[in-house]
Parts: structure tokens; sequence; C-alpha cells
């Protein structure tokens, strides 16, 4: 009966939880009201998503709308990051108030855990791996995303006066964007690749700045990171 009615709450509530900008979603169980006052009060809980929307864990003798204890919290934490394991699967995680914790996976009955131990048999069953397809698709994706940067990179486009990046950078030479952040004099703050890009965009090249989210710029930072592959990441290096 418990977990007939958890499920059905969380399937229920999946579809309109709110997301928030931390990674993971922390919405309130609107559907059961905790006895008036009390945060025991019986069927009281409160449910934490994973960034995928998939995993989540169900904390019974918490309110909707109370903050988790610290301790609680990073039990929640540790239990999301067991269940990211099971990338493509749906999984429910059950805190009871006695702190025993149960799974059930892609709307099967919920079965023990024992947080960091061995996967019940059901899940190991029922896990299932990216397959080569996904990967050609990421990855076709990705040579996308640089493929355009280069082209940026080594075009006048991006300014007013017919400079363009590679004319400086040969090859994204001397971007070294393995040592950001870093403090850069010039802007006197710590500075992201992105800043970097956009002073060289309005100054040498006479362009105008680049939103972060524009397009142009993810590809600019996809090349100029590719082309330093292998290199290690030193933050702050000058
Ligand atoms: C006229 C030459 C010139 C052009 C064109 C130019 N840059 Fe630069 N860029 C520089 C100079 C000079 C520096 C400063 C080097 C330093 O601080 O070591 C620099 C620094 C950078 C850095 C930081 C390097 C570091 O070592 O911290 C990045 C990233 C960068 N440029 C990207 C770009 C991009 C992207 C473009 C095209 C939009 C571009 N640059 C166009 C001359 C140029």
């Amino acid at each position: 009966m418990t977990r007939l009615r958890a499920l059905g709450v969380i399937t229920a509530f999946g579809l309109t939880a709110l997301a928030l900008h931390a990674g993971a979603r922390i919405a309130a169980d609107r559907e059961v009201q905790p006895a008036a006052g009390s945060a025991q009060g019986g069927w009281a809980t409160r449910t934490v998503y994973a960034c995928d929307h998939r995993k989540a864990v169900v904390v019974e003798g918490v309110r909707p709308d109370e903050r988790l204890s610290p301790a609680k919290a990073q039990k929640v934490a540790d239990l999301l990051g067991d269940l990211m394991r099971y990338c493509n699967e749906e999984v429910t995680a059950r805190i009871a108030t006695n702190e025993t914790v149960t799974l059930s996976v892609n709307g099967l009955p919920f079965v023990a855990y024992t947080p960091g131990g061995q996967p019940p048999i059901e899940l190991v069953k029922g896990k299932s791996d990216y397959t080569d397809r996904d990967r050609q698709i990421w990855k076709a994706e990705l040579d996308k995303l640089v493929k355009e940067g280069d082209r940026l990179f080594h075009s006048d486009e991006l300014g007013s006066n017919g400079l363009a990046c590679a004319m400086c950078h040969p090859n994204a030479a001397n971007t070294h964007p393995e040592t950001y952040p870093k403090f850069q004099v010039e802007m006197k703050k710590v500075a992201l690749l992105r800043d970097m890009v956009n002073w060289c965009v309005q100054n040498p090249l006479e362009g105008q700045k680049l939103a972060d989210e524009d397009p142009r710029m993810r590809a600019l930072e996809a090349y100029i990171l590719v082309q330093r592959g292998g290199v290690p990441i030193e933050v702050g290096k000058h």
C-alpha cells in the first residue's frame, strides 16, 4: 500500500516538477499532505530528482516544504549518485523514516537496497548501456560543433576589419584554454575562456561581443578546446 502510493505520486508529479538551476530538482510532493504541524505525520514525503529527471529519491517523514537536514541531504545526494549508474533506467529510491532504503526500477516493485552496496539483481537485469549508435550520434554532434568553430576561427565574419582569429593564433596556438579561469590583468578580474574570446573579438577584430549562449561562442570554445586535447589542465597559470 505504501509502495503503491509512493509510486503513484512520483509518476503524477514527475510531469510537473520544477527545474532548479543547481542541476538537481527538488520538488514538493503536493499530493501528499502531512498531518497538521508534524514532520512525522503519516504520509509526509519530499521528493528530490536527479538532473535527468529519471531518478528520484523519496524521503519519508519530511514535509514537502521542509529543508532536508545536512545528513539527510547527503544521503539523498549519495543515493542519486548510485542511481545515476543505471543511466537509462527510471529508478526511484525511498528512504523510510527508519532510514532503510528501497529501490524500484522502471516501475517494478520496490526491493531492499544497501547504499553503496551491490545493486539488487532486478536492477542489474534492467541495466542497459549506451549503444554504438548513441556514441556515433554524440560524436557526430560534437564534430559538427567543432567544425563550425574551426570555420569561424578562420573566417573574418566575427569582426569588422577583415582579421580572423587564426591570423594570430594558427591552429588555436597560444589560446591556452587549459589555463582558464585565470586572473587577467587587463580586465582586472578572473576571466573565463569566453571572456578572452570576447576580448579578442572586440579588440583586434573590432567585432560585437558574443553572448554566452551564442552558438558561435559555443563553437569557438569547442574548437579551441579540441585543439588543445591532451594538454594538462593548469587553471590560473600564466
Ligand atoms: C591581432 C592578433 C589577434 C587576433 C586576430 C586574435 N587574437 Fe587572441 N590574442 C592575441 C593576443 C596578443 C593575446 C594575448 C596573449 C597573452 O595574453 O598571452 C590573445 C589572447 C587570446 C586568448 C587567451 C590566451 C592566453 O594565453 O591566455 C584567447 C583564448 C584568444 N586570444 C582567442 C582569440 C580568438 C577566439 C580570436 C578570434 C575571435 C582571437 N583570439 C583573435 C592576439 C590576437
